[in-house]
């Protein structure tokens, strides 16, 4: 059974954006979450406040999230990897965070320059600092189906650190296919483990579309009652720590499936289709939406 409505997580301006080598203007990235927001998407994850040095693209989260204050009624919930980040998140306004662990050793490694364990445990400050602000924090997991340096991951290592995310209060788990290699076969199964340890409606499922498995992962998670799923606006974006993975699975393309299935976001598809349009523009390339680009033909 499919759930009737399915909030989407637009991820665009940060996982969509972190990678791009040519650093994006403030007001390019503040126009195109304007035009996300107008679509009527209710999460657009905005910004992180993570090391400039780490990822300079996102050195201006500042002023991002100084700019779309007050822009309709969207939530803009941003990264922060430790209190330094959350604290400057507080700071510049940002009413809702996400810390992002991972379940491969060798990726916390590369993406956090720390073990699972030292990340959790930072993570347990930001958890508690965010419950004295009030701010609801989501829990992120890399790697949940294949790392791009140990191979397969099993899903007990997943169940584990959702459990431990759960365990410090994390409202929302996103279960992430970093590398985009997962396929039905080895998507359910993880599923399977971590559903023994984090209720359903805390989890949400964020695919890279690498393999062109995306939509077919995601079809899974919905009929195993999962309603959240993270996307990118034209299937812009991969991890800076991730090499050859592509962008996420295309917004564009998850609202053209859900409104086939009668499944309800509350999102426009031809206002998304003038936001993929426009970063696709700027950036100079083809929309990574088949649907985006199909639509816009017509
Ligand atoms: P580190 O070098 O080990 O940190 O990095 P450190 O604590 O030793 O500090 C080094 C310097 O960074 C210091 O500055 C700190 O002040 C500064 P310096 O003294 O050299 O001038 N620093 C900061 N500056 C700004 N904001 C901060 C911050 N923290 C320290 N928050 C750290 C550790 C975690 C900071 C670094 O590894 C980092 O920023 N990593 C972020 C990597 C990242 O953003 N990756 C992409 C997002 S995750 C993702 O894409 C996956 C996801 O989409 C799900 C999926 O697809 O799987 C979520
Ligand atoms: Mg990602």
């Amino acid at each position: 059974s499919m759930p009737k409505f399915v909030k989407i997580v637009e991820v665009g301006p940060r996982d969509g954006l972190q990678n791009e080598k040519e650093i994006v203007p403030t007001s390019v990235k503040v126009e195109l979450i304007k035009m996300l927001v107008s679509s009527g998407l209710p999460v657009v994850e905005a910004t992180s406040f993570v090391s400039p040095k780490w990822v300079p693209q996102l050195a201006d989260a500042k002023d991002v999230m100084s700019a779309i204050q007050g822009f309709g009624h969207s939530r803009f919930p941003v990264l922060t990897p430790n209190l330094k980040g959350f604290e400057a998140a507080m700071a510049a306004g940002a009413k809702e965070v996400a810390v992002f662990a991972a379940a491969s050793e060798s990726f916390s490694r590369s993406n956090l320059n720390c073990s699972i364990e030292d990340s959790l445990a930072r993570y347990c400050d930001v958890a508690l600092a965010a419950k004295t602000h009030k701010v609801p924090v989501r829990g992120y997991i890399s790697c949940v189906v294949g790392c791009p340096m140990e191979g397969a991951v099993p899903p007990s290592k997943v169940a584990y650190v959702a459990e431990e995310l759960i365990n410090m209060g994390c409202a929302e788990i996103s279960l992430g296919d970093t590398i985009g290699v997962g396929t039905p076969g080895t998507v359910i199964p993880m599923l399977e483990a971590v559903l023994d340890v984090v209720p359903i409606e805390k989890l949400a499922v964020h695919f890279h579309d690498t393999y062109g498995q995306a939509l077919s992962n995601i079809l899974l998670s919905l009929q195993m009652g999962i309603s959240t799923v993270d996307s990118s606006i034209s299937g812009l974006g991969g991890c800076p720590y991730a090499k050859g993975a592509t962008g996420n699975v295309a917004t564009e393309d998850v609202v053209y499936m859900l409104n086939g299935v009668g499944v309800k976001t509350n999102v426009d598809l031809g206002k998304l289709i003038l936001a993929g349009d426009y970063i696709s523009k700027y950036l100079g390339r083809p929309s990574g939406s088949k649907a985006g680009i199909a639509l816009s033909r017509t």
